[in-house]
């Protein structure tokens, strides 16, 4: 049984195709809509969705009622995975399901290999750069913002990485003491 369906035998885990593109684009730009003032244009497209889903996987978290909430991985060189984009209804923000969200998304690239993640803050976002150093997400560094031509205001991004803890290994077959005779 997965992690989630321990937590919330309601809710499930699925990864999205190119047929989800118009459930997820306003589905993001609705989640990040408060905090893209920085930006000209919305949070993203279908065409920023359908590369993003070349690259890597966005996985959503639905109950029967729809979408909660998504998170996009990708695998990267050299065991590392990225995880960005995580969006929750706003209805529903607040109440631990990005929290799970990005354990699960690290679970995914854990399985696939990664044993560290990376992410990338825009420095606009002090609130969020603190909420993954509470989740065990240290700084590393920065980065040039990659589309400059449509910010509003200056801004960079802030590197974030979290060594992931090695998945514990089969315990090694019992040894078996000979029995004194
Ligand atoms: C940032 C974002 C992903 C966080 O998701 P969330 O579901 O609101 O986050 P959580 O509820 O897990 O955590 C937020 C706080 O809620 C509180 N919280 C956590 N679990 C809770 C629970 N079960 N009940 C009540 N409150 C809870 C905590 O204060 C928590 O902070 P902490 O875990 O660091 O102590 C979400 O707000 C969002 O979609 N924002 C818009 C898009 C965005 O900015 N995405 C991030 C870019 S990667």
């Amino acid at each position: 049984m997965s992690l989630l369906q321990a937590e919330n035998p309601v809710a499930g885990v699925r990864l999205a195709t190119i047929d989800d593109t118009d459930l997820l684009v306003p589905f993001i730009n609705h989640a990040f809509a408060p905090d893209n003032y920085f930006k000209r244009t919305e949070r993203t497209n279908p065409s920023q969705v359908t590369d993003y889903l070349r690259n890597g996987f966005f996985l959503l978290l639905e109950d029967t009622v729809g979408l909660l909430g998504l998170i996009y991985t990708e695998l990267r060189e050299d065991n590392r995975g990225y995880i960005g984009m995580i969006a929750i209804d706003p209805d529903r923000q607040g109440a631990g399901i990005g929290t799970r969200l990005l354990r699960i998304g690290e679970e995914f690239c854990c399985e696939k290999g990664s044993s560290v993640i990376e992410i990338a803050v825009v420095n606009l976002r002090p609130d969020l750069v603190a909420w993954y150093q509470r989740k065990g997400y240290r700084v590393v560094g920065e980065a040039p913002y990659v589309r400059p031509e449509i910010l509003v205001m200056p801004c960079h991004f802030i590197l974030m990485e979290k060594t992931l803890a090695p998945t514990p290994t089969a315990d090694p077959e019992p040894q078996l003491t000979p029995h004194p005779n």
